[in-house]
């Protein structure tokens, strides 16, 4: 008999490993062997190259980003023209080359050339994320499965490029792996899935993982989380990662992240429209459990702890309600206004926590908010909100590189009266249809005790979106690139 998707044979089966897709092994070759089928990226303008391989003085392919001209050698070999486009877009390198990847790799044979001599390091390893983000594979729950292939993908330079190459495909695969986990529906990733997903990846990439289930919730306090999840049968986790890459006791970063499995709105229901794409608002879990695995992978010397607070907003006959005032692992009552707001009341919980355990250096929430960011920066940016102005500086300029754009917003005083609560310490959401992801945001902020290098991202717009490789909406993997700049940056110094 099938197993139904969603029982609990068939999560077991699908932790983990979660999907499979073509594998790309990358090498550094020192020269370019031209009877075999090879990829010439050229920059708009910058078209010389081209003449280095194929006789022609003037191309009518200009090189524009994203774009590709397919030439048969004379060994009856593939040659890809890849536009790369101008200087300015050098940070979405990525997407050109998971293009031109996922429209031709099927036409490949087992090995495939990239004369790289002409890119930067951060090229390269644009390239070979945006590689390994082409074999990502969405259908994950179809019954028929496209036929598994390997390939052998050959860097030509004469520099030193191991390590890059290495690097880009770590990250590529995090992206992937976090995309199929913002993609796979809520009946199979439950917060208990998310779980099991990150002690399998702990044990595997060897760091520490604690999963706080219920009784364990409840001993210590988690009310907040546990409200939100208390309607849903399948009940709420806290997962705590610990990576410690260096000797050193201190937690230099604590990442916190939105784990909601599916917010249906509790009994501040959602219109029906476009739900389903409520799975996906565990995208800032996603990100702090991807990032955890890659800087493990990556060994980076570095100390950093990644909260997960996971809970399924549902609705049933014991949901918490509007009127409600629920406890928190802080201590501070909380007035329920809306029981959709539920992000950031599980986010609070994991605030409090990675503080008063572990009290960071640096302190960064991701989350899938707040529908106000998206009315405000569209698809675009995320919203940044910290009052320390070299982080923000920092993520903002990271962000340019990777082309994972951060937005700043206020954080002023203003807006503190709108969390006024007559019957509690605080209220979840002021009632009021204006300035919804600043709102969000001081709610948070009441939960950070002041803590000085606290920055919260916003990525409802940017986690989960439109693109050229599914017609429906699906994640993006945003947040990888970025985080996994910041803490680099960090381990260097
Ligand atoms: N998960 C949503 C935010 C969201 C909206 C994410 C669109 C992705 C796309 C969040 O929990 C929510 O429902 N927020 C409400 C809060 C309001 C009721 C105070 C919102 O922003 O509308
Ligand atoms: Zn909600
Ligand atoms: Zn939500």
């Amino acid at each position: 008999m099938q197993k139904s998707i969603g029982d609990k044979n068939s999560q077991k089966q699908l932790n983990g490993s979660f999907f499979k897709s073509w594998i790309m092994t990358y090498k550094h070759i020192k020269s370019l062997d031209t009877t075999t089928d090879f990829i010439i990226p050229c920059g708009k303008d910058h078209l010389k190259t081209i003449a280095d391989f194929i006789p022609i003085k003037t191309p009518d392919f200009d090189g524009s980003f994203g774009s590709y001209q397919l030439i048969y050698g004379t060994h009856g070999n593939r040659i890809y023209l890849l536009g790369i486009g101008e200087e300015k877009e050098a940070p979405k390198m990525e997407e050109a080359f998971r293009k031109l990847c996922f429209e031709t790799q099927k036409h490949w044979d087992k090995t495939i050339q990239v004369y790289a001599e002409d890119l930067l390091d951060d090229d390269i390893k644009k390239a070979v994320v945006g590689m390994e983000m082409a074999q990502y594979v969405i259908g994950e729950f179809k019954s028929k499965k496209d036929k598994l292939k390997n390939v052998n993908v050959a860097f030509v330079s004469s520099k030193a490029i191991k390590k890059t190459l290495s690097e880009g495909k770590c990250t590529g695969e995090t992206i992937n792996r976090i995309k199929a986990l913002v993609d796979a529906p809520p009946n199979v990733k439950t917060p208990e899935f998310l779980g099991n997903w990150a002690s399998k990846s702990a044990k595997k990439h060897d760091y520490k993982c604690t999963v706080l289930k219920q009784k364990q919730l409840e001993k210590q306090g988690f009310k907040a989380v546990l409200s939100v999840g208390r309607a849903s049968v399948n009940p709420p986790v806290v997962i705590i990662n610990e990576y410690k890459g260096k000797t050193t006791k201190s937690v230099d970063i604590a990442l916190v992240g939105k784990g909601v499995t599916f917010d249906s709105g509790g009994l501040s229901i959602k219109p029906s429209t476009n739900l389903h794409y409520m799975k996906s608002d565990m995208g800032g879990a996603a990100v702090v459990l991807g990032i955890v695995e890659l800087i493990a992978k990556l060994k980076l010397k570095i100390n950093v702890v990644g909260i997960v607070a996971s809970a399924e907003n549902a609705v049933g006959s014991d949901s918490y309600r509007p009127g409600d005032v629920i406890g928190s692992y802080s201590g501070k009552t909380i007035e329920i206004i809306d029981t959709d707001a539920e992000g950031r009341l599980c986010l609070a919980d994991g605030i409090s926590y990675a503080i008063k355990t572990f009290k960071p250096e640096y302190l960064i929430d991701l989350a899938t908010l707040t529908g106000s960011v998206v009315r405000t920066l569209g698809y675009a940016a995320a919203g940044m909100f910290t009052k320390d102005q070299d982080m923000a500086n920092a993520m903002s300029n990271l962000g340019n590189q990777v082309h994972e754009r951060v937005w700043e917003l206020p954080l002023y005083e203003d807006f503190e009266s709108d969390l006024h609560s007559d019957v509690a310490d605080i209220r979840n959401f002021s009632g009021l249809p204006i300035a919804g992801a600043i709102n969000a945001a001081k709610f948070l902020e009441a939960f950070t005790e002041n803590h000085e290098k606290w920055l919260h991202l916003d990525i409802a717009g940017v986690s989960f979106g439109s693109s050229s490789y599914a017609k429906m909406k699906s994640a993006t993997g945003f947040g990888i690139q970025l985080m996994l700049r910041f803490i680099q940056e960090k381990a260097s110094n």
